[in-house]
């Protein structure tokens, strides 16, 4: 088997009888309204052998890692592979580009692409989530890419059962998808060291999945993206000490924990799973992550045109927009109770600019309604009223748009609403079904015990956050600290109160 690194999060897995694309992105406009572009640039790979794979596997609906600009360029027989979601987002963003076979696979099924490649998929376990790991075994050598995904140990030891052997490449990112701390109002300090703590937390998780699986080979990769429209250069600056670290500054991070089995791939560069070598693309020569300015204003000045043009799809509205965003969210409104019940608040919109208006929606539970003015929120939202109309028509996915870093933020209490943003961005009564059932499913009331420092607490076994299994994934810290290893965040074990992040307390109690 031999990989190549296409760009970001992009492999291409080639064996005798198959040629298999990985989440490939090529897109010129970038991604999430030309906010993220590829970096570095992998334009030079757009050539014949990448448009006619056998294959194309895709691991969740994020447009760095599913590109319909890509996929309207490969012929339409060549099927694409995704993992079973519940929210049919992913297969709908897909089929946007042209119509083409997609299989769905189940998690933990094989699919037999070639007779020499099979791939599965492990997803994530809260179908709030849409994430899952691809795993590709070919001549008898297994990748695990791990994209963006947060696997639980248990899941990870389970592939690794489940293939049998030796993990020979582990791919991952050491640069997550987020709009948090940046586009929040906070002060500069308080955003430098919530984004330290960020970036120190998925690099924990790097290490930890590293530790887990013993590949023979780690690539830190997919990251990070760099932002070439003028408006938000500044989020480059999260490459320095921020939530992007690239692979080179990850590379060095594990050296420091003592594990020094990576490799760095930069587009074409490409990786002989049997020798264990690598072929350098000679393209990078010259390249250095450490020195980007004079790179970005020259791949600025390249992207300039296309980030025009998509301000220019999407002009600024000429009548209000008000009555449709009443009717947008009066239908959202009726979707779940369950959901409503679980944000619990009201959240506003100051919407910018020609057609705007400061807007309130309340999802308390007996008073759900839509207002034409914004108080007493606890959540408020604020961007150009460009961008509401695609919003509204479900052209453009609202998770798309906190992506695109294009809006601020404030929430008071500062505490992070996981439904708030699961039902912006499904929007199905099927996927918001499976998670409440999944949620409901995991027993509140179970409780472990924990020692601390010569003291016992009982505290609920599953996080807050994100229900990962803490009897598991718990890990006592000096202080009377509890840190799930699900996302990083850590708990007060005297309070509950999450130190780290601004997630829901852990139900606590001193025995
Ligand atoms: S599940 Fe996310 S931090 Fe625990």
């Amino acid at each position: 088997m031999q990989l190549t690194a296409i760009g970001h999060a992009g492999l291409q897995v080639k064996t005798d009888q198959a040629t298999v694309l990985i989440d490939p992105w090529f897109s010129p406009e970038g991604a999430f309204l030309a906010s993220w572009f590829q970096y570095p640039d992998n334009h030079h790979l757009l050539q014949e052998d990448i448009l006619e794979p056998t294959a194309i596997v895709i691991s969740h609906e994020h447009l760095d890692h599913l590109d319909p600009w890509f996929l309207a360029q490969v012929p339409k027989h060549i099927p694409v592979v995704i993992p079973a979601y519940p929210s049919p987002v992913l297969r709908n963003k897909i089929l946007k580009a042209g119509h083409r076979p997609i299989v769905e696979a189940l998690a933990w099924n094989s699919v037999k692409l070639a007779d020499d490649l099979e791939v599965f998929f492990v997803s994530e376990e809260s179908p709030m989530n849409h994430d899952a790991a691809i795993v590709v075994i070919a001549d008898g050598k297994t990748l695990v890419n791990l994209n963006d995904a947060r696997l639980s140990p248990s899941q990870l030891r389970s592939i690794r059962t489940k293939i049998g052997g030796t993990v020979d490449v582990v791919t991952l990112q050491g640069a997550g998808a987020s709009w948090y701390p940046m586009c929040y109002e906070y002060s500069a300090a308080q955003k430098q060291d919530l984004s330290r703590r960020k970036r120190l937390a998925k690099l924990n998780y790097v290490a930890r999945v590293i530790r887990i699986l013993e590949p023979i080979t780690a690539v830190p990769f997919a990251g990070p993206p760099c932002f070439l429209d003028p408006e938000l250069a500044q989020f480059n600056r999260e490459m320095e000490d921020g939530i992007f670290p690239d692979p080179v500054q990850v590379a060095d991070w594990l050296a420091t924990q003592r594990i020094v089995q990576t490799t760095v791939l930069l587009p074409g560069d490409r990786w002989d799973t049997v020798s264990q070598s690598k072929q350098a693309d000679p393209t990078w020569s010259n390249f250095s992550f450490g020195d980007r300015t004079a790179y970005l204003e020259a791949y600025a000045q390249r992207r300039a045109a296309a980030i025009a043009a998509v301000f220019d799809r999407y002009p600024e509205p000429t009548e209000s927009l008000w009555e449709a965003f009443r009717a947008y969210f009066q239908r959202l409104l009726k979707m779940s109770a369950y959901f409503n019940e679980k944000i619990g608040m009201r959240v506003g919109f100051d919407i910018v600019g020609p057609g705007g208006g400061q807007w309130t929606v309340d999802f308390r539970p007996g008073f759900e309604d839509v207002y034409p003015y914004i108080s007493e929120c606890n959540y408020q939202y604020r961007f150009a009223s460009r961008w509401l109309p695609p919003l509204l028509s479900g052209e453009l996915p609202w998770e798309d748009f906190f992506l695109s870093l294009r809006f601020q933020a404030s929430r008071s209490p500062d505490v992070y609403n996981d439904h708030l943003l699961g039902i912006l961005k499904f929007a199905s009564i099927d996927a918001l079904e499976a998670v409440e059932q999944y949620e409901k499913s995991l027993d509140a009331r179970e409780q472990m015990t924990v020692h601390s420092e010569g003291k016992n607490y009982r505290v609920q076994r599953r996080c807050p956050h994100a229900g990962v299994d803490l009897l598991e994934a718990g890990e006592v810290l000096p202080g009377g600290i509890l840190r799930c290893l699900g996302h990083h965040y850590e708990f007060d074990l005297e309070s509950g109160k999450c130190t780290t992040g601004n997630c829901s307390a852990l139900k606590t109690q001193r025995l």
